[in-house]
């Protein structure tokens, strides 16, 4: 998709980030000042289908309410001649969880259980930041409902910021009802609390799934330590 460039006003895309389930997010820079941004195009989702337009820009506006340096910043939204959606963030230079993830692994090795020890001590140190950045977004009444190791990003300074409010929903001050999910999933499945899985009216919140489960706040870590505590068992004869 070379020519998508010329299709966005005031951006220019450079390459491509990474694909996912929704579409392509490609690094751009912002031609009037020169800043760099993360344009993801929602391939699946064309102006004409007006509901699936409406939670889009949903995600689109809960992100332009927040302020916080853990979350990611929003620049601008719209729609490509071609009828997707495109949505502009500011770039955040560094690693998403799953390559931080590969990395650890590569340092500490697979066999080497007492540095695998202190893997885990560096995943929970920065599961607790990505937890402050997440209480921010819930203290003003935002659920992303898709927190997952490709939507956080590890700067290079070593602080996490969260991607990817697509599937990001709100309530106004303590109306909870708001939150209703109507018989339609949203997220990822492997990281999703069980009761986001299962649709289940008003039980989808900021408060921790009451089912042991990877989702919510627990899915990127409990896959990070998972699978780093598991390799750093050694097998039983
Ligand atoms: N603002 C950003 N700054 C830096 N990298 C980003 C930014 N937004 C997205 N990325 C990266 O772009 C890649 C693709 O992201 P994308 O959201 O399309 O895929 P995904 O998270 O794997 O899947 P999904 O579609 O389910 O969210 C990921 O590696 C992600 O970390
Ligand atoms: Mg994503």
């Amino acid at each position: 998709m070379p020519h998508l460039a010329m299709d966005i006003p005031d951006f220019e895309t450079l390459r491509k980030l990474g694909a996912g389930g929704q579409g392509t997010v490609w690094l751009a820079r912002r031609q009037s000042d020169g800043l760099r941004a993360a344009i993801k195009i929602i391939l699946h989702i064309h102006a004409d289908n007006a509901r699936a337009r409406a939670r889009f820009e949903q995600g689109v506006s809960v992100l332009a309410a927040l302020d916080d340096p853990g979350i990611v910043r929003h620049l601008a939204f719209g729609t490509l001649p071609t009828g997707e959606l495109w949505h502009a963030t500011e770039f955040v230079p560094g690693r998403n969880l799953t390559e931080y993830l590969d990395d650890l692994d590569a340092r500490f090795g697979v066999q080497r259980g007492s540095q695998s020890r202190l893997a885990v001590e560096e995943i929970v140190a920065v599961f607790v930041r990505v937890c402050r950045a997440v209480e921010a977004a819930h203290r003003v009444g935002v659920i992303h409902r898709d927190l997952k190791p490709t939507n956080i990003i590890l700067r290079d300074d070593g602080e996490p910021v969260i991607l990817d409010f697509g599937h990001a929903t709100s309530y106004a001050g303590d109306d909870r009802a708001q939150l209703t999910v109507t018989g339609e999933f949203v997220g990822s499945p492997r990281y999703a609390a069980p009761e986001q899985v299962l649709c289940q009216p008003g039980r989808v919140d900021e408060r921790p799934s009451p089912r042991p489960s990877p989702g919510g706040r627990g899915g990127p870590a409990s896959t990070h330590v998972g699978r780093s505590t598991a390799r750093s068992v050694p097998a039983r004869p």
